[in-house]
């Protein structure tokens, strides 16, 4: 566990001071930095959507300090503990605007300026990242800032030049981290192995798991919940790392979206596009496989791509006793998981052979990005165009639960994937599931998109790569 020798305070560095402090688990780092007076950083939202509050966190990596953007509204203030936390106050070195300060001035990138410092953040993280200087780069950087005046164009361009332009100043304040040589946050606990983990659990009945913060911190923004006491997997290393074991990509649940997508770059194409959809970069920054699952959700993305890809789920209890089960067993019910009170995610296996085999992910939302899905639909098919030799067919947003649809895939299996079968198979779709009407879709409309997904992913199996969302789909 990291310590500190009084412990009593949390420590961290804020711009270019050390900051010590005594918080609740559920106080959100926003909280903490406007009541410092750092009030550049903005509350818009308090749920992670509009950008407004994004500060900048380096984390010591070796020798180097490397940064990524967050959302400060949902992200506790203890789990800073050890880190150095940049606002757009701390950007600007004496006179010397950081570039993404200044491009946003020069590319006119600011009209009321409420959504700016955000803005400012994300660009300035992409700065510091030595990201290339590439219009995907940067709306990737910028996808989950929203700006309702000034529009798009020219926060881009100044994102654009800012990368073009060489950076001379260090953020200052970074040399202080190393500075920083034990913490303690006193009341998010941060085991840093499983066995301390394991302790943990045992010894705070009732205090809950925090990883990335991105679900369980709108509990306290929205529902107004109080959560004095938390248990964070983020820090523990071995739920950090991603190996390949006996056929199988072993991901620590803690493992942050961000860094899945590199992981998946050069094995799933399918897998990389769907997170770019997931949330926005601030998000992904965060959030893990781990909360997505143990959450329990029916809209979160990835169970039914897990789903398709067979993975299972290894859970480790207090005793360090672990268990596997397949991510369809895991869900007993609406938001009600296999998940015991002494147990925690640990890891997910998924057999390479999947991933070497042809899937596809499809994700339904208003938005393209940072938007939950109304239907979200995997896909995975064995054997060529003459003969189906193994079909997995899952669907979020669908049910109480993500769904497998053990009758299509049966329907599927051993046959010549031919319109007649597409049409049988496709009509299908709508007697298998009953989803619900709400303020994303209706059930009409969720149980068309499912049929046409199930129709994309088999016409692109066998070659026929074309959109189609038919009118007798759309009027099911
Ligand atoms: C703006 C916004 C956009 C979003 N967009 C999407 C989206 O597009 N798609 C999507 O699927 N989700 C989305 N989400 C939801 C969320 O980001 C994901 O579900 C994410 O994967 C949660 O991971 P986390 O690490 O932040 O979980 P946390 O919030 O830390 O935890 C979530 C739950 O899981 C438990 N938990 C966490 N880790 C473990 C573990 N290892 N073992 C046992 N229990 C654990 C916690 O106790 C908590 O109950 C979005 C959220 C926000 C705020
Ligand atoms: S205030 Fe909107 S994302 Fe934090
Ligand atoms: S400048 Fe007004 S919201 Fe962006």
């Amino acid at each position: 566990m990291k310590t500190c020798p009084n412990g009593q305070e949390l420590k961290f560095v804020l711009n270019n001071q050390v900051v010590e402090l005594s918080a609740s688990a559920d106080k959100t780092l926003l909280q903490a930095v406007r009541e410092l007076g750092l009030t550049g950083t903005k509350e818009g939202c308090a749920s992670g959507d509009c950008g407004a509050c994004t500060v900048m966190v380096g984390e010591q990596s070796g020798d180097e300090i490397r940064y990524h953007t967050i959302n400060a509204c949902i992200a506790p203030v203890e789990q800073q503990a050890g880190k150095h936390v940049v606002t757009v106050e701390g950007l600007q070195s004496g006179d010397v605007l950081h570039p993404a300060q200044r491009e946003m001035v020069n590319c006119h990138g600011s009209q009321c300026g409420f959504c700016t410092p955000g803005f400012v953040m994300s660009l300035a993280t992409l700065v510091e990242q030595g990201a290339p200087a590439e219009r995907e780069e940067v709306l990737q950087g910028i996808s989950g800032n929203l700006c309702r005046c000034t529009g798009y164009r020219p926060i881009v361009e100044a994102g654009l030049k800012a990368l073009q332009a060489p950076f001379q100043q260090p953020i200052e304040g970074a040399g202080l981290l190393q500075s920083l040589e034990s913490f303690e946050a006193t009341s998010v606990l941060q085991p840093t192995t499983e066995p301390e983990l394991q302790a943990a659990i045992s010894q705070q009945s009732g205090a809950g798991l925090i990883a990335g913060g991105t679900d369980l911190m709108l509990e306290v923004t929205q529902r107004y919940q109080s959560m004095p006491t938390l248990i964070d997997v983020s820090n523990v290393e071995s739920l950090k790392s991603v190996h390949e074991v006996d056929g199988s990509l072993v991901i620590g649940a803690a493992v942050p979206y961000t860094e899945l997508e590199t992981l998946f770059a050069a094995r799933s194409e399918p897998f990389v596009s769907l997170l770019h959809r997931l949330g926005s970069r601030q998000i992904r920054n965060s959030g893990t496989l781990g909360g997505n699952l143990a959450n329990g959700s029916p809209i979160a993305d990835t169970p039914p791509v897990l789903i398709a890809l067979d993975a299972r789920i290894e859970l480790v209890n207090t005793a360090g006793e672990s268990r596997m089960l397949s991510v369809q067993d895991f869900y007993k019910g609406y938001r009600d998981t296999d998940l015991g009170g002494d147990e925690y995610v640990a890891r997910i296996h998924i057999p390479v052979q999947s991933l070497d085999a042809f899937h596809r992910f499809y994700k339904s939302s208003k938005r393209l990005e940072d938007d939950i899905s109304s239907v979200m639909g995997a896909f995975l098919f064995e054997g060529s165009a003459n003969e189906i030799t193994g079909a997995r067919v899952a669907y979020g947003g669908m049910a109480a639960t993500p769904v497998r649809l053990a009758a299509v895939e049966d329907a599927l299996v051993g046959e010549k994937p031919d319109a007649g079968l597409i049409a049988e198979v496709v009509s299908m779709i709508a007697s298998q599931m009953t989803p619900l009407t709400d303020v994303r879709a209706s059930a009409e409309y969720r149980s068309a998109m499912a049929a046409s997904m199930l129709e994309r992913a088999l016409l692109e199996f066998t070659g026929e790569d074309r959109p189609v969302i038919t009118e007798v789909q759309l009027h099911a």
